[in-house]
């Protein structure tokens, strides 16, 4: 009998506009988080020097990086009060489930791109993210921008446990560390990137 491999997936036509919609519908404050980490994304890459499509493919992948939040519970989600363990940890899964969403969606070069990165932002350049503790570049760089860009734009918002920080703020806490943060955690080169690029993101997330 002839072994017949599966083709993968065809993209449903329009995903993007699809998941946008579905992001935004569902959750409009995750959809905001995820529009402002996409242009820090945006940003960064172009201060790194990468050429248009790599920027553009990074505000896409910004889009989508929580995807999978869209399946975690909502009281654990916006709970406005510190988390315990076990709810952290429910938390943590959106990182795979945003994955297998994806995933689901089709198996093309860019869904794959888009895919690592919602997979792979919450990884740690010290080892110590997750959802596979990769250490340095074996996360890769569209990854390791997102995880610096994801950072800056959750404290620069406001959230229903705590106030909005300044860009000054954001920038002092990424490169001095704080009580939950370390410098170590985020590629230097990333982190110089995002420095740099603060006229640009300050302009583009007015305070
Ligand atoms: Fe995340
Ligand atoms: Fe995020």
């Amino acid at each position: 009998m002839p072994f017949f491999k599966s083709p993968p997936p065809e993209p449903k036509e329009g995903w993007v506009a699809h998941l946008w919609h579905e992001q935004k519908s569902a959750d409009p404050q995750l959809h905001d988080h995820a529009c402002h980490m996409s242009l820090v994304s945006g940003a960064v890459a172009a201060e790194l020097g990468l050429a248009d499509p790599d920027v553009l493919k990074l505000q896409l992948a910004g889009h989508f990086h929580d995807i999978g939040k869209l399946d975690l519970p909502h009281d654990v989600l916006y709970a406005p009060r510190r988390l315990t363990e076990a709810e952290m940890e429910i938390i943590r899964r959106h990182s795979v489930l945003g994955s297998h969403r994806l995933k689901k969606v089709g198996e093309t070069p860019i869904l794959s791109f888009v895919e690592d990165v919602a997979r792979h932002h919450h990884e740690r350049y010290d080892g110590s993210g997750y959802p596979d503790g990769l250490v340095g570049e074996q996360t890769s760089l569209a990854a390791r921008i997102a995880a610096a860009c994801d950072v800056y734009s959750a404290m620069w918002e406001r959230r229903s446990y705590k106030a909005p920080l300044s860009h000054d703020a954001v920038m002092g806490r990424l490169l001095d560390g704080d009580e939950r943060m370390r410098p170590s955690m985020f590629d230097p080169n990333v982190l110089a990137a995002l420095k740099d690029a603060q006229p640009r993101i300050r302009k583009l997330l007015p305070e």
